[in-house]
């Protein structure tokens, strides 16, 4: 993963700069552990916006595929003699397609689907197509040719996979074809052609690649996860955002809906379709084929902690300043019930009615859920009388549960101020904070949680990005303030037990918010700086904090310490002590790091340093320079218990050494 470079590198790094100032004194006192990092602290939230979840995560490639879209025929072409039918075998997704001959041997009775902005299919891969079929008129068979091809009008032969496909019965069943291009290509589509002179009925067309993660045939973009999983994330919330929330009510995100068969999941707005004017996509909705059960999959998966986010009765108060818009405190226990159900889904017996749900879709085994989030960025006291019924059924029914309120859609201010001492009476045990902000934000507030109330409840910085002013895009600069701003959460990680970047990911040509941590097409995946600053900390979270002084002083973690930002932990596992330092400055800072209270039997093997710099501080890594700013690693030596390093400017580095035993 990392670029290994070798013992001359940091020689070079240190000698090639001029003008550096006072050495900082960096003092790491290794016998003095002290707060437990919780295994939750980097995690990851995702939500379905970009085309996170269809077209992007979720690897269907068909969109529509169960013609449920208010234009049935939204994303779909069709050729010959089609009748579209509302009596199909999935009563949440009643329409079907009717092929007819068109009585005319020429004449080419079909459809295409266009897929999300194309269909990306690799060279010699396998794709499943599958699809439920019938002989309406019972008639002995039927025939499809099924192809992937090209659209553009400049391809001698645009097909560039194909199959038969034959079709037996006169009772819905479900059919499926492998199908291999002998090209790659990013924007594909799928063709279906009726081949035989028999009426032939389809529903729920899909495609898959059949090198899914995990090969789950409702699967998932194997890139994309990998990409997760390499973080090593500790937690991961989802579905959303304010997906949970719902544009109305009746488009939140309803997890019901979104277990049991796939063929029978009812299709949702999405609320992210129309949001902006100036990013419009009305063929955004949600198939819920990547549903509760497959975040939770998932989740288990990438070794996370799930950490799911139910709706409060509260539609999207952005959109919603009726009262009207939302569920009364009398209309609350349906959505009361969802929360309690939603435990029994993922860890009642396979005998409870919720637990047998999830048992049948194949995981017997409770998905260990510890951690509910009630509401997503909600406010006033409507949410807090909402909140305050939840705790109640939730505390008397699944007391081992442990419940997250909001303090609201910012980091300061009138709702923030509000919010938290309601948290704080209700004994929520943890409190999602969320903040988008810009530069000058992330380079005050290092030490935020320096003086918060630790007889209180925990934080969960549940949403934050860094977004430059003027620059509301990912680059360099962003990710580095990122990187500051976390060197404070960690140092108090007694009180932080959770953070997760936001949002997660984006399609290159179906985004609505930036910037994200991972963005894609329809081949590939590219990891952001903000990616590998999450990647960092989390795979060099350690076990416990470390307190660390800068020039006798605790860090202040602003930028009155010469830009410098710094946190230390050790780690129980490995043995190492780990030192984070970011120089937000543009100039290069000497440092010195002094391991304090090592015994005389005790030395420090070499070590490793870690570090993410750009030379360009506007730029990211591209689709098209994937690699461009990633992490270098290179082996360090120390002498005795000290080490002299310089800062390159603007740079994040991380000092890996191993405690050991001196030898006599
Ligand atoms: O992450 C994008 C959006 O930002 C989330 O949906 C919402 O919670 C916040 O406003």
């Amino acid at each position: 993963m990392f670029k290994i470079y070798n013992l001359l590198i940091p020689l070079f790094l240190c000698t090639s700069f001029c003008a550096i100032g006072q050495t900082h004194e960096m003092t790491i006192a290794t016998d003095k552990a002290g707060a437990t990092i919780q295994p939750t602290m980097y995690g990851l939230f995702f939500e379905d916006i970009n085309y996170g979840a269809d077209g992007g995560l979720y690897a269907e490639l068909i969109k529509n595929r169960s013609f449920e879209f208010p234009q049935a025929l939204m994303g779909w072409k069709t050729f010959g003699k089609i009748d579209l039918l509302d009596d199909g075998p999935f009563p949440r997704n009643p329409h079907y397609i009717r092929l007819s001959p068109s009585g005319h041997s020429q004449k080419w009775t079909g459809l295409e689907n266009e897929g999300f902005f194309g269909i990306g299919v690799k060279k010699d891969e396998s794709y499943r197509f599958s699809v439920w079929a019938r002989l309406p008129q019972g008639q002995e068979q039927g025939r499809l040719r099924i192809e992937l091809a090209i659209p553009g009008a400049n391809a001698e032969n645009q097909s560039i996979a194909q199959a038969e496909l034959s079709i037996d019965s006169p009772e819905w069943k479900k059919y499926q074809v492998i199908l291999q291009p002998n090209t790659t290509e990013a924007e594909a589509v799928l063709r279906v052609f009726l081949t035989s002179n028999t009426v032939v009925d389809l529903e729920h067309l899909s495609l898959f690649p059949v090198d899914t993660w995990r090969g789950h045939e409702n699967g998932l973009r194997k890139d994309l996860v990998q990409a997760l999983y390499d973080i090593r994330p500790g937690v991961f919330r989802f579905p959303g955002g304010c997906i949970v929330e719902g544009t109305d009510l009746g488009t939140r995100y309803n997890w019901k809906n979104s277990i049991g068969p796939v063929e029978n999941r009812p299709l949702n707005e999405n609320r992210w379709h129309y949001t902006f004017t100036y990013r419009f996509f009305p063929d955004y909705y949600q198939s819920y084929g990547l549903g509760f059960f497959e975040f939770f999959q998932l989740a288990e998966e990438i070794g996370a902690a799930p950490l799911p986010v139910l709706n409060c009765g509260l539609a999207c108060q952005y959109q919603n300043s009726d009262a009207s818009a939302h569920a009364s405190l009398k209309e609350l226990d349906p959505y009361i019930q969802d929360a309690l159900d939603l435990i029994e889904f993922a860890n009642g017996t396979p005998d409870s009615e919720w637990g047998k749900i999830r048992a049948e879709m194949g995981h017997p085994n409770p998905f260990h859920l510890k951690f509910i989030a009630i509401g997503n960025e909600q406010w006033g006291p409507e949410y807090v009388e909402r909140l305050e019924l939840f705790v109640q059924a939730i505390r008397k029914a699944h007391p081992e549960i442990q419940i997250i309120g909001s303090s609201g859609p910012n980091s300061e201010g009138e709702q923030f101020d509000y919010l938290w001492p309601e948290m704080k009476r209700l004994q929520v045990d943890l409190v999602d904070e969320h903040f988008y902000r810009p530069e000058k934000w992330f380079l005050s507030q290092g030490n935020r949680y320096d003086h918060y109330d630790r007889k209180g409840p925990k934080v969960f910085a549940g949403e934050y990005a860094c977004h430059g002013q003027g620059k509301k895009w990912n680059h360099f600069h962003a990710a580095l303030l990122e990187a500051a701003f976390m060197t404070g959460l960690e140092r108090n990680a007694d009180i932080v037990h959770m953070a997760t970047y936001a949002p997660l990911l984006a399609h290159i040509e179906g985004w609505q918010w930036r910037p994200d941590m991972i963005w894609f097409d329809n081949l590939q995946c590219v990891r952001t700086s903000s990616y590998y600053v999450q990647q960092l900390f989390s795979r060099n979270k350690g076990s416990h904090v470390l307190p660390l002084t800068m020039n006798q002083k605790p860090v202040a973690g602003n930028e009155d310490q010469d830009g410098l930002f710094a946190s230390a932990v050790w780690d129980n596992t490995t043995q190492e002590i780990i030192v984070k330092v970011v120089n937000t400055s543009d100039r290069p800072q000497a440092i010195t790091l002094h391991f304090d209270g090592l015994k005389s039997q005790e030395g420090l093997s070499i070590g490793k340093c870690i570090r993410l710099h750009a030379d360009e501080q506007t730029l990211d890594n591209t689709l098209d320079h994937p690699l461009a700013i990633q992490p270098e690693e290179f082996p360090i030596n120390i002498s005795g218990h000290t080490l002299q390093q310089t800062l390159s400017p603007y740079s994040f580095s991380i000092y890996k050494f191993q405690k050991n035993l001196k030898k006599k």
